[in-house]
């Protein structure tokens, strides 16, 4: 049996051999410890993500007691009112009206206007690294421009930033497999902070509209429909939070999978131009979000095995994005690479809504660091953070000059 085990070290340093593992013993096998069936072939994960017989919820359609499982715990709920009204937990129709109005803010044109900002305060941050003669670029690049982004596009006052990763580090903890009691209290927390500050500065836009993202969302009206005060909460808190968890750690991970491939960061030094297609090759290298859940809402069989309604779905992305009927040699990374349909963004209604943000901000502190930083080395192997789902370092360590 392959070593699936996402709470084992040795399994979180390089999960891609026993994924290997996984998809030659079938494309079908359930994993006691969380219940649920895992998935591991790129065909397969593709087809599911757009099987409208399964769903990111169930609530939809049946209740906790129909799917054999208990309610949350009542201490739990502010954070599943945040979580439970935000599109991504949503399915039609509730789902189809919120990303409309959402998509009406959150346009291609939005982000097309932000390319001269995020490209100047990429350049900002590599150079104030430069200077200091190198540093951590996780806290120094990874992480302050995708945090300053999504704030600025949505409006949020410099002053009031800083608690926004520790904020959505600790609502991102219960999208892991299992969290704890612990983390499910720390996530608890934030979603009553994280909401209220939304409801304040809500009520200030309401009043005073500005050229912000949450001003679009008051403003958004379709048909009739609008977003509910709380839809509008959970819709800024999943736009901040997704807005930057996986483009930091897509930076890093990217940055460190550079570094260890020596040949690769020689020839993409020699060539700017294949900046674009470092992106999407390093998002399907390392994957930075490695697994998503859908229940089975409609009995549904995959290779003989029958999975019932109220059976758990984990679909791999990893495992896809190294899947060999898909990509050649996946093992190697090749910047290079041309025929590229990694995972990574998800496909069918859920498809990632921040994609051209996200490409335009990794394709931005990677050209800044290319041009600005041109000797960037780092100075010490980084240490993993202990998560699988987002996946993540610590931190890496750098040095320029
Ligand atoms: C490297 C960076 C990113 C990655 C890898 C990523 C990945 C994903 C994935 C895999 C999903 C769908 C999950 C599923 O199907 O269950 C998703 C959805 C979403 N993403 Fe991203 N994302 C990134 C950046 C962003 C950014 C910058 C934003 C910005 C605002 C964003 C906003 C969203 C939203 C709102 C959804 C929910 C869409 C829906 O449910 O219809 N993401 N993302």
């Amino acid at each position: 049996m392959a070593d699936f085990d996402p709470w084992d070290p040795a399994f979180l340093a390089d999960p891609y051999p026993a994924y290997a593992e996984l998809r030659a013993e079938g494309r079908v096998r359930y994993f006691e410890a969380t219940n649920q069936w895992l998935v591991p072939h790129h065909a397969d994960v593709s087809a599911l993500l757009r099987d409208r017989r399964l769903g990111r919820t169930y609530q939809h359609r049946f209740t906790h007691e129909d799917f054999g499982r208990t309610a949350p715990p009542a201490e739990h709920e502010p954070f599943h009112t945040l979580n439970d009204h935000g599109m991504l937990d949503l399915e039609p129709p509730d789902h189809t009206r919120i990303r409309r109005l959402v998509s009406k803010a959150f346009t291609p044109r939005t982000v097309e206007r932000l390319k001269p900002y995020v490209r100047e305060l990429a350049g900002e941050l590599v150079d104030a690294l430069v200077e200091k003669g190198g540093g951590d670029l996780l806290t120094d690049v990874a992480e302050p421009l995708p945090v300053a982004v999504i704030a600025e596009m949505l409006g949020i006052p410099e002053a009031d930033r800083a608690p926004l990763r520790p904020w959505s580090a600790d609502i991102c903890g219960m999208y892991e497999l299992n969290p704890s009691q612990e983390t499910a209290a720390r996530a608890v927390r934030a979603s009553v902070e994280f909401s209220a500050y939304l409801r304040e500065l809500i009520a200030a836009r309401r009043e005073k509209p500005g050229d912000d993202l949450i001003s679009g969302l008051i403003a958004a009206h379709d048909e009739g429909d609008r977003l509910t005060e709380q839809e509008m909460i959970s819709t800024a808190v999943l736009l901040l939070n997704a807005g930057h968890e996986a483009t930091v750690n897509a930076t890093v991970n990217g940055w460190w999978a550079l570094f260890s491939n020596e040949d690769q960061l020689a020839a993409l030094r020699a060539d700017h131009s294949l900046v674009p297609s470092a992106v999407e090759e390093l998002m399907r290298y390392d994957t930075p979000l490695q697994l998503f859940e859908r229940w089975v809402l409609d009995e549904i069989e995959i290779d003989g095995t029958v999975l019932p309604r109220g059976a758990e779905i984990a679909m791999l992305f990893g495992s896809a994005n190294h899947d060999p009927e898909v990509f050649a040699a996946p093992e190697k990374l090749d910047l290079t690479r041309k025929d590229n349909p990694h995972i990574s963004f998800s496909a069918g209604i859920h498809y990632c809504i921040g994609a051209p943000l996200a490409r335009l901000e990794l394709a931005a502190s990677m050209t800044a660091l290319l041009e600005k930083a041109p000797t960037l080395r780092p100075t010490a192997p980084p240490s993993r953070k202990p998560n699988f789902v987002i996946r993540g370092l610590e931190g890496l360590r750098v040095e320029v000059g």
